[in-house]
């Protein structure tokens, strides 16, 4: 038995019901790359297009009106699902978008400081010398975008390393986080090991040498209850896509006191306060950080995917998970020929759990995993460092999520068996 009742859920999720690869009903198990989205998230959409739509924040007539507090509404409720104050929450494209804000804010006042010194915030001016640390199990979208502001800057890139269990090795963190670190940026949940860290430890040790903590947040906020003023971050990102939400809505949330702080990232409409042909004054959080017209419909699509977990509760949605996750692990470690890339067993973990076969390469994997109408990733899942801290060119992730079951992980497996037996190298 699990936590949910899952069939009523997946009948709310029309994708959930089409079939595959010539007629297999399809097992989607790939929820870390995206989620699938329920009808009240498609209908939310489609309600805002038929009846509200216009452009927010300009204009005055009925239907400017009505996007404007649609999409005010949907911050509000947006906000309110991590207990956060809907002032604090920016909308961006995606997550990627928001840690490129955050790594911008970096760069850009480090430019604005060469020419205008009194304008830049010294907390985001960076100098040869100062460092910024990440992990070694971060997505690209938490190191590409800081190690362009290494480059641009002269800062040193420093990271946090791994454990052969696939969790930080803070053995030697004092030497990594030190009065030298102007930024500390970590992922919250891995989404390709499942490893769950202490993020709240690390944004103490940002703390104590006054550097800016920044978490990614995309695979833990989906799955688990979290409080975004518990995590202890100047900044947390973000996507909506992965909560059931549409493409092309991220979030950033900040404090008060670092929102106000930073420069802008991108710069036009929306985002100003005063415009004169010679300069521009901003407006303030978070339309500083909103320039152009906005998402809209996804921040309505966004809400109503937020409602429709907070219907099912976020513990109810965290506790199916770990059965499943422990249900999964169990199923791959006794499997011969697997092994698990990141931790084993269920303590300090989420439901991404990646693996390599051995003999096999894991887009052959996929392969006739899809063959029977799974989808799983294959690949390197945008964390390549972390496959070559872990000697494979790529693993094969299982990621369920809400409208999976145990039937779903029981396919998953034979799949794997299929593999094996296919290409003669069970043991
Ligand atoms: N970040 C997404 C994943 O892990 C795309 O698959």
């Amino acid at each position: 038995m699990t936590v949910l009742d899952v069939a009523a859920i997946k009948a709310d999720f029309p994708i959930l019901s089409t079939t595959v690869r010539g007629g297999q009903p399809l097992v989607y198990l790939d929820s870390g790359a995206t989620s699938q989205k329920p009808v009240v998230v498609l209908d939310a959409e489609r309600d805002f297009y038929e009846h509200a739509n216009a452009a927010v924040h300009r204009g005055a007539h009925a239907l400017a009106e009505a996007a404007t507090d649609a999409f005010e509404d949907a911050r509000r409720t947006i906000a309110n699902f991590n207990g956060a104050r809907s002032q604090d929450l920016i909308f961006t494209k995606n997550a990627t978008e928001s840690l490129n804000l955050a790594a911008y804010a970096f760069s850009n006042a480090t430019a604005l400081a060469q020419f205008e010194p009194h304008s830049a915030n010294p907390q985001f001016v960076l100098k040869p010398g100062d460092s910024i640390v990440v992990t070694e199990m971060e997505h690209h979208a938490n190191l590409v975008p800081w190690q362009e502001v290494c480059r641009k800057t002269g800062a040193t890139l420093r990271w946090i390393p791994l454990t052969d269990e696939g969790r930080l090795d803070l053995t030697n963190i004092d030497s990594i986080i030190d009065k030298t670190t102007k930024a500390v940026s970590v992922v919250h949940q891995s989404n390709i090991l499942g490893t769950l860290n202490p993020v709240r430890h690390l944004m103490e040790l940002a703390h104590a040498v006054n550097a800016v903590g920044i978490i990614d947040a995309c695979q833990s906020i989906p799955h688990m209850p979290v409080r975004l003023d518990e995590l202890g971050a100047d900044l947390v990102a973000w996507s909506g896509h992965k909560m059931l939400g549409p493409t092309g809505i991220g979030c950033l949330w900040g404090t008060e006191s670092i929102l106000n702080a930073m420069p802008p990232f991108l710069t036009g409409g929306s985002m100003i306060e005063m415009v004169a042909m010679e300069k521009s004054t901003f407006a303030s959080p978070p339309a500083k950080f909103e320039a152009g017209t906005p998402m809209a419909a996804q921040a309505v699509g966004l809400a109503a995917a937020v409602r429709y977990l907070e219907n099912i509760g976020m513990d109810a949605v965290a506790a199916h998970e770990d059965a499943l996750t422990q249900y999964t692990l169990d199923a791959l470690n006794s499997l011969d020929g697997v092994r698990i890339i990141g931790p084993t067993d269920s303590n300090d973990r989420g439901s991404a759990i990646s693996f390599v076969v051995e003999g096999l390469h894991p887009h052959d994997v996929g392969q006739v995993l899809d063959s029977t109408g799974v989808a799983v990733r294959v690949g390197h899942h945008c964390a390549w460092p972390t496959c070559r801290r872990f000697g494979v060119p790529s693993t094969t992730r299982i990621s369920p999520y809400i409208y999976n079951d145990f039937a779903d992980l029981d396919k998953a497996v034979l799949g794997i068996q299929a593999a094996q037996d296919f290409f003669g190298v069970n043991a």
